[in-house]
């Protein structure tokens, strides 16, 4: 025997007190068959791919393992964050966001995305608490494996609508040179879906409202900021002779600018072949409007997916600076281990030319007064109270309740 003083211990018999607590009360069902935690995720295989390269070559390294942990925790939120994308994106393609009441479940995996992504960006933290000498202790080991590999962080980009043509090069070679055999070929695929971006655009060139024969938003819009920018410039020219009238006057001056430029459907196309503008002309006449009637009933969920796409946008440009800080204190400027200058190639995709709702972010430019916003009046424009595609299978409980009624 092994004297061990558990062995031939009886079975705990649970006295009254311990009987009677509730908090104790139920059956473990896991003993009646059917799949336990540890099957249903499959923990053996995550579990069991954290294999060291310093192990493998007989160097034990101890943060080797926070580094693939923390590699591993961010590819499987990209991956779940491609499962949103796809969806929402699929929402867009078989049209289903043509009825409104679809609209919500698009923002709220807008959002889940973006909660996710501000884990992501907040994650580097945990892998700054490793030193660079740390890191310089196994970093020989993964040579030439590089974060620059990681298909589904550019499946990502590509599937937004990071625009191909305003790519950071990488080594001066389009980054999906770096890529082979099948990766290749699912980025060439991904580049070629519809992006975010472009499904967003055709959703708001139908915004209601923008009809030439209807409301006419752009065309009452014009005519009311002309009209603002008249009487403004009136009621300064009334003022007596100062710096500060000269100082109004230019600062007018240079408003008027910025609307005869958004007035100009020519400037526009220019801006666009320049890549400084990434939405449709009327797409962005859409997004205009849904910010100036985010309060209507109708304009209310779409304001918040506007809203929720620059968040995407603003995490993405944090995810990149804040790797960017990490890659610099870890290395400083040493060559990445994928081949690239390192830190000097991933400081220049901090930049707008990643962004891709650059356009959202630049309608503050063309907010006006209130009282310049043209009016709605609910008798006469009745679009934002109502749904145009209306799927009535939704209604089956309210149509049983009219049936009653008649
Ligand atoms: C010690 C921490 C890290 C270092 C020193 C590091 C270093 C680098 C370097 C030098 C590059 C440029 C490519 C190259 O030449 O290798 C790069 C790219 C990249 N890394 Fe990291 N990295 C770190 C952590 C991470 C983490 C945690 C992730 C999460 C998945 C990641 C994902 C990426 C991605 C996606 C790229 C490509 C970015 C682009 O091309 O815009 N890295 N990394």
């Amino acid at each position: 025997m092994s004297g061990c003083p558990f062995l031939g211990r009886k079975r705990h018999k649970p006295s009254q007190a311990e009987e009677e607590d509730e908090s104790q009360k139920g059956i473990n069902k896991a003993t009646k068959g059917g799949i336990v935690y540890g099957e249903y995720l499959q923990l053996d295989k995550v579990l069991s791919a954290q294999v060291l390269q310093s192990q493998q070559k007989g160097n034990k390294i101890h943060d080797e393992h926070l580094f693939i942990v923390t590699h591993q925790a961010y590819e499987l939120w990209f991956k779940h964050i491609l499962w949103e994308l796809d969806s929402v994106r699929d929402l867009f393609i078989k049209n289903h966001v043509r009825d409104e009441r679809n609209m919500l479940k698009v923002v709220s995996r807008i959002h889940r995305i973006t909660m996710i992504f501000k884990l992501l960006v907040e994650q580097f933290a945990v892998l700054e608490t490793m030193t660079a000498l740390d890191f310089f202790d196994f970093r020989e080991y993964l040579s030439p494996a590089s974060g620059f590999q990681s298909l589904q962080f550019h499946l990502l980009e590509a599937k937004i609508g990071v625009a191909d043509h305003l790519r950071v090069p990488y080594n001066r070679r389009h980054y999906r040179d770096s890529f082979h055999g099948q990766e290749s070929e699912t980025l060439l695929s991904s580049e070629q879906e519809a992006t975010l971006l472009q499904l967003v655009e055709q959703w708001l060139e139908r915004t209601p409202g923008l009809e030439k024969d209807g409301f006419n938003f752009w065309g009452k819009l014009q005519a009311n900021i002309e009209e603002g920018l008249k009487m403004e410039k009136h009621k300064l020219e009334k003022m007596e002779d100062s710096e500060a009238k000269e100082d109004l006057l230019a600062d007018l001056n240079k408003q008027t600018e910025v609307f005869t430029a958004l007035f100009d459907p020519e400037r526009h196309e220019h801006l666009l072949s320049k890549g400084e503008r990434r939405l449709s002309y009327k797409a962005l006449q859409g997004a205009l409007m849904i910010n100036f009637y985010r309060e209507e009933p109708r304009f209310q969920v779409p304001f918040q997916l506007l809203t929720a796409l620059m968040e995407i946008d603003m995490l993405m440009t944090k995810w990149r600076y804040n790797h960017v800080c990490t890659v610099h204190r870890m290395i400083g400027s040493k060559a990445g281990t994928g081949g690239s200058s390192g830190y000097q190639y991933l400081r220049s995709t901090v930049s707008d030319r990643c962004k891709v709702f650059g356009d959202l972010f630049n309608l503050a430019t063309f907010l006006v007064p209130r009282a310049w916003v043209p009016k709605l009046n609910p008798n006469i424009h009745k679009f934002p109270y109502m749904a145009e595609c209306y799927d009535s299978s939704y209604n089956s409980y309210s149509r049983s309740c009219d049936s009653k009624d008649e």
